[in-house]
């Protein structure tokens, strides 16, 4: 059963960080003034700073306008004649799995009679059904179906879990029911209560996180808002990391011999800040925004679109979900090298699970392990090159997302890669 205390934790989760933020009056005053002060005090650091210059320089790689509709896109389908490997493995990663249009191979869960339902206590079940016109969650009480809604838009790879959307109008509402992929089983969704809610309503920040681009068709911060759902771009494909790419394709295509890239983004060539910015956008946690979602481009400052803690907070306050930036900047590995996410990741790949791999990439910075003395290492000889991670970077239980499985009464939490590295 689901507690008060709970309740409240399960506030803190980032899925429903965007109904705290709708309470607030955004863009009010005090708020402002609160953003102005922190901005300028973050402004009068980096006049100190050198790296100001730096960040100043390759602001001219932003080649794109400041605002992008969903004609700015070309898809990614577009890009694969010409980037055909990183097209090919792109489409394994989670990134690019993490939403799709409903159909039967991208919902994941047991649908069959027996393994196909949640209940909420005695007289509430929901029911995953496949019927004539798509997959549904339906509502029974005492037996009695009460409502059905259809299954449009899945969330989320699988790595974790998976939950799912539904169109009512132009508005988009998460499901009650999310599967939960580490016991093979469904459960209430994750910052839901424990009851059948349909009403949950999707806002632009989840979709920003979660996919490439939707257009909004409601006014400028207004919420919930509307979308238009014909101009969707699922997935975090391409396009989010690199800038709408539509221009750059019709240029490279109508010159052929043209060998350099023109109209496109890469992040290889920003400073340290502007490739943890990109990374930060999804992966530093809560952010409060100050402009409208989808408005950020790769190789802007984040802080120009969201409240950006100029220092981390202590570890011990931040999630392992979510929250990768925050954890990885308090770490020594972090602060005593130029190291970005890059350093570790291939984002055009997924090499999920591949322990040895991660561990060179540690080695190349610590290249020489045994001589880094201490009892552990010393312990294990030649066996510490293979498993860097599980020692230093473990899994840790998120608190943000933990949902409660058929018949259990203890939430169960979903374990997630530490990047506080000690
Ligand atoms: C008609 C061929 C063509 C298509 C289609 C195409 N590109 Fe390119 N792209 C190029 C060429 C040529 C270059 C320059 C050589 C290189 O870096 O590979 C390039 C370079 C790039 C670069 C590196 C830019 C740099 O400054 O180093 C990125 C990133 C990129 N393309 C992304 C994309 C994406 C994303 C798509 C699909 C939306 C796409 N491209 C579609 C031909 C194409
Ligand atoms: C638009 C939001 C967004 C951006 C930008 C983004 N990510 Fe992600 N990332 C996600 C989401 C969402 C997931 C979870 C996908 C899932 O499992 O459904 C994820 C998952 C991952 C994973 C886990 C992959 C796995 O196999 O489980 C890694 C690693 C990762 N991101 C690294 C990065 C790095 C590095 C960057 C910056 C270059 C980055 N991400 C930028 C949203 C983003
Ligand atoms: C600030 C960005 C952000 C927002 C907002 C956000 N998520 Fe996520 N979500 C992530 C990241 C990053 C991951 C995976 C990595 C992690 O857990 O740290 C993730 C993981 C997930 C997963 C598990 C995916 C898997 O299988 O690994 C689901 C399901 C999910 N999110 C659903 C949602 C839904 C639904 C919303 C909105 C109601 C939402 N998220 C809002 C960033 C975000
Ligand atoms: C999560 C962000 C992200 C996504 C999604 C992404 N890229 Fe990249 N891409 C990067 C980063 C970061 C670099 C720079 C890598 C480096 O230099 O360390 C890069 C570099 C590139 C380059 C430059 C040459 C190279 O091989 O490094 C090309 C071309 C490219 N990406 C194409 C694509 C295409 C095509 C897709 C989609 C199929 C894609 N990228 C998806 C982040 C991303
Ligand atoms: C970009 C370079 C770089 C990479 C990659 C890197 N580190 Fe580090 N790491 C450092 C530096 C620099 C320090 C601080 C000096 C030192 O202790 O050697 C450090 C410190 C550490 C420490 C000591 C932390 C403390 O609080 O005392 C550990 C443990 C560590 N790294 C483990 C790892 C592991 C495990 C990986 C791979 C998952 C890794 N590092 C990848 C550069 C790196
Ligand atoms: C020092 C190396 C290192 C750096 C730097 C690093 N990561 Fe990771 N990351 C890892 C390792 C190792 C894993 C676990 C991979 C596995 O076991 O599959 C991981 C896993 C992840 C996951 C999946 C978490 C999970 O448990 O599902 C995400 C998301 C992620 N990293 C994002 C990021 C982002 C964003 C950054 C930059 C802020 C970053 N990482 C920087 C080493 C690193
Ligand atoms: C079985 C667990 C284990 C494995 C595997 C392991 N370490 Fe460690 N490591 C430790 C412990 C425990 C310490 C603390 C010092 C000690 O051994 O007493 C440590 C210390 C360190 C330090 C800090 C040393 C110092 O003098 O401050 C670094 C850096 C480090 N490890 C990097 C690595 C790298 C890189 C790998 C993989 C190539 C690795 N470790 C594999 C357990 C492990």
């Amino acid at each position: 059963m689901n507690n008060g205390r709970n309740a409240k934790d399960t506030l803190d989760c980032v899925y429903t960080m965007q109904i705290i933020v709708k309470k607030r009056l955004r863009y009010s005053r005090p708020y402002l003034i609160i953003f102005t002060v922190i901005v300028s005090v973050f402004f009068l650091s980096k006049c100190m700073n050198p790296e100001k210059e730096k960040q100043k320089e390759s602001d001219a790689v932003t080649t794109q306008g400041d605002t992008v509709t969903f004609a700015d896109f070309a898809g990614s389908a577009a890009c694969v004649n010409c980037h055909k490997d990183i097209y090919k493995t792109h489409l394994n990663t989670a990134h690019f799995r993490t939403s799709a249009e409903a159909s039967g191979t991208t919902i994941l869960g047991n649908f069959h009679k027996g393994k196909n339902s949640y209940s909420f206590g005695d007289n509430v079940v929901v029911a995953m059904e496949k019927r004539d016109s798509g997959y549904y969650q339906v509502e029974y009480v005492d037996g009695f179906e009460k409502r059905a809604r259809r299954i449009d838009i899945t969330v989320g790879s699988g790595t974790m879990g998976q939950s799912t959307l539904s169109w009512q109008n132009d508005h988009l509402f998460q499901m009650p029911i999310t599967y939960f992929s580490a016991a093979n089983e469904w459960s209430n969704s994750p910052g839901f209560p424990n009851r059948a809610v349909f009403n949950r309503v999707i806002t632009s920040r989840c979709l920003e996180c979660h996919s490439t681009f939707v257009e909004t068709i409601s006014p400028p911060g207004k919420e919930p808002e509307q979308y238009d759902r014909t101009k969707f771009i699922y997935g975090v494909d391409c396009e989010k990391c690199h800038g709408a790419a539509a221009e750059h394709v019709r240029f490279q295509t109508a010159h052929p011999d043209d060998t350099t890239g023109k109209f496109i983004l890469n992040p290889g060539t920003f400073t340290r800040q502007q490739k943890l910015d990109l990374c930060a956008l999804c992966h530093g946690g809560r952010l409060q925004k100050t402009k409208p979602s989808f408005q950020y481009i790769p190789g802007k400052n984040l802080w120009d679109y969201f409240l950006v803690d100029t220092l981390p907070p202590h570890p011990e306050f931040i999630d392992v979900h979510g929250n990768q930036y925050g954890l990885l900047r308090a770490s020594k590995c972090f602060k005593m090298s130029d190291m970005t996410c890059n350093s570790c990741h291939d984002v055009h790949r997924n090499e999920k699970g591949k322990t040895a791999l991660f561990s060179q990439r540690c080695m190349s910075c610590h290249s020489d392990v045994s001589a880094l003395g201490g009892a552990m290492h010393r312990k294990l000889g030649g066996q510490v090159k293979i498993n860097c991670v599980d020692c230093h970077m473990p899994l840790k239980p998120s608190r943000a997302i933990s949902v409660f499985l058929p018949g259990e009464k203890v939430p169960t939490a979903a374990q997630i890669r530490s990047h506080f590295i000690k």
